[in-house]
């Protein structure tokens, strides 16, 4: 994929917005010789993000924007553009990018979502599967387009669901799976 140049790790930006469980994994991931990204960069929308705590650290450089509008979004892109930001990785984040946003970064946005889309778009994805009595549910990650969760899907991971599962011992089960799933999505949409 064009994404992947020469034997250069891609400098990659995880966006945040709460625990940063996924940045932690994908830091992590980063560090292995054979990963394929360096994360060059953490940005979150909200300044309370337990996340940014990775950023210090582990030395690296963290933004806060809030993204509320046409220009502090601006903000973020020249900021991602100057820095040669060639991959972002939504995890957690809870803002809607804008089409504008995508167009700058198309097909180098990835984001991870807690179901196995295209069930379940939006918020509340395992009371809605648990409430529709479903055996499985999971997790997607998939590039970003300007549709909410619609974007190509790169990877999945599934998670049976008990009779006794609630939303909360799902959403556990399912991270612990998210954090597999992201790094290996990542190699894959760059073999593509
Ligand atoms: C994850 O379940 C992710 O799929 C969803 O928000 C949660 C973020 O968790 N979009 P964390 O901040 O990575 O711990």
């Amino acid at each position: 994929m064009a994404l992947l140049t020469g034997f250069n790790k891609i400098n990659t930006a995880i966006f945040i917005s709460g625990t940063g469980s996924n940045l932690k994994s994908l830091i992590k991931f980063s560090k292995l010789k054979k990963s394929p990204i360096t994360i060059g960069m953490i940005i979150s929308n909200n300044p309370k993000s337990k996340g940014l705590k990775y950023a210090k650290i582990n030395k690296i450089k963290k933004k806060v924007f809030n993204f509320n509008s046409t220009k502090s979004e601006k903000k973020v892109i020249n900021k991602l553009k100057k820095d040669n930001i060639n991959l972002i990785c939504l995890a957690g984040f809870m803002k809607i990018l804008s089409k504008e946003f995508i167009k700058n970064f198309n097909g180098k946005i990835l984001n991870i979502h807690p179901s196995l889309l295209p069930k379940y778009k939006g918020l509340n994805t395992h009371v809605k599967a648990i409430k529709n009595k479903d055996k499985y549910s999971g997790c997607t990650v998939h590039l970003v387009n300007s549709k909410l969760d619609s974007g190509k899907i790169i990877d999945q991971k599934k998670v049976r669901i008990n009779k006794l599962d609630t939303p909360e011992t799902l959403a556990k089960k399912i991270l612990v799976q998210e954090h597999k799933l992201y790094p290996e999505a990542i190699i894959k949409l760059l073999n593509l």
